[in-house]
C-alpha cells in the first residue's frame, strides 16, 4: 500500500471562518472556509476550538481544543461531522455562520491507498463515518461502504457517503445488528480486500480480530482522548503489539490493524 501525501501543519494555529451549521439527523456539520490551509490527506484531523465562549466559565471546562477528523474539502472550505457529547462539540455545534474558529492542523498520520486491484471496504460507526467520507471521494475508484449508527435519527449520517449500506442497532434502518455482520459477508466474498474502519472501541476490535483471523489489511482510525494533538503530551499513548507504546496524535490516528494486539476500550469517542 502507498501513502496518500501526509500534509504539514502550519507551525501556528490559524483563524477560520465558520461559512455554516447543518443539522444532519442527530449530527451537525459544521462548514468553515479554509483556503490557505494545506490540503489534508483523508484521515488527518484538525484540533478546533470556537474563537468566542471556550474558556471553562459558567458551563465548565474546554480551554483544550477538540480533535476533529476532517471529513471533507470543497471549493477552500473544510467540512466536520460533530456529535454533541460534551461542552466541547455543544459549544461548536452552536456556531453560526460568520463565527471565528481556532483550527490546528491537518494534524497526524492519516490511510494509506489500497494496492492496485485491491477493493476497498470502508467501515464507520457514528461520528466515526466522518473521516470515511474525505477517503471515499480521495481513493478515485468505487469502494464499498458499511456503516453502523443505533437508530434513524444517526443514521442520517450515512448521507455524508455515496452508496453507504446501513445497519442501526435496533433495526429501524437496514440490517439489524451491527455494521461488522455486514463486514464479515463482504469478506466471505471477497477475502483480497483491504479494510478501512472508524468507530468506538468495540467496532474497532471487532474489525481487527475478524480481519486478523482472515488474514485481511486492515487499516484502523483510532480517536483516542487527546491534549495536545501534535506528540508533545504523550496523552494519547496506545499499546502496540510488539511492546511500547504509539502516539495516536502522530503515529496515527490511522493505526495499521496488525500493529495492535488490540484495541484499547477507552480508545474512541463515539458511543
Ligand atoms: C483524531 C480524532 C478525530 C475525531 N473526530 C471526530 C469527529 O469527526 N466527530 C466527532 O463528533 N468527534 C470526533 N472525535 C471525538 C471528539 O474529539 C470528542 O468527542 C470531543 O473531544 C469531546 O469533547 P467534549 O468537550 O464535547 O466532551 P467531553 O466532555 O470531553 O466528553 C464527553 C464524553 O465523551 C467521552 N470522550 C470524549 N472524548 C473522548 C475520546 N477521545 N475517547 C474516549 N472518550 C471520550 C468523555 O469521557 C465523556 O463521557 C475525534 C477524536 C479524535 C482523537
Ligand atoms: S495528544 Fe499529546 S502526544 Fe498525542
Amino acid at each position: 500500500m502507498s501513502g496518500f501525501a501526509r500534509a504539514t501543519a502550519p507551525f501556528a494555529r490559524r483563524l477560520l471562518r465558520v461559512t455554516g451549521v447543518d443539522p444532519l439527523g442527530a449530527y451537525e456539520l459544521l462548514r468553515a472556509a479554509d483556503p490557505h490551509g494545506p490540503e489534508p490527506s483523508p484521515g488527518q484531523f484538525l484540533m478546533l476550538a470556537t474563537a468566542e465562549r471556550w474558556g471553562g466559565g459558567v458551563d465548565g471546562r474546554p480551554y483544550l481544543p477538540r480533535a476533529f477528523s476532517i471529513a471533507r474539502r470543497r471549493a477552500g472550505e473544510s467540512h466536520f461531522l460533530l456529535e454533541d457529547v460534551g461542552p466541547g462539540t455543544h459549544r461548536l455545534a452552536e456556531l453560526r455562520a460568520g463565527d471565528a474558529l481556532w483550527a490546528l492542523g491537518p494534524l497526524g498520520r492519516g490511510f494509506s491507498a489500497p494496492a492496485a486491484g485491491k477493493r476497498a471496504i470502508l467501515i464507520g460507526g457514528g461520528a466515526g463515518i466522518a473521516p470515511l467520507a474525505i477517503l471515499q471521494d480521495t481513493l478515485g475508484r468505487e469502494a464499498t461502504v458499511l456503516v453502523g449508527f443505533r437508530d434513524a435519527a444517526h443514521a442520517r449520517g450515512a448521507e455524508l457517503l455515496r452508496g453507504a449500506r446501513v445497519a442501526t442497532d435496533d433495526g429501524a434502518i437496514g440490517h439489524r445488528g451491527p455494521c461488522t455482520d455486514l463486514l464479515a459477508a463482504e469478506l466471505g466474498r471477497d477475502p483480497d480486500a483491504v479494510v478501512y474502519a472508524c468507530g468506538p472501541p468495540a467496532m474497532l476490535e471487532a474489525v481487527r480480530a475478524m480481519c486478523a483471523s482472515l488474514s485481511v489489511d486492515a487499516q484502523l482510525a483510532l480517536e483516542t482522548g487527546m491534549a495536545c494533538g501534535f506528540g508533545a503530551c504523550f496523552g494519547c499513548a496506545v499499546p502496540r503489539l510488539d511492546g511500547g507504546y504509539l502516539r495516536a496524535c502522530v503515529d496515527g490516528p490511522v493505526i495499521d490493524a496488525a500493529a495492535l494486539e488490540r484495541v484499547p476500550e477507552a480508545v474512541g469517542a463515539h458511543p
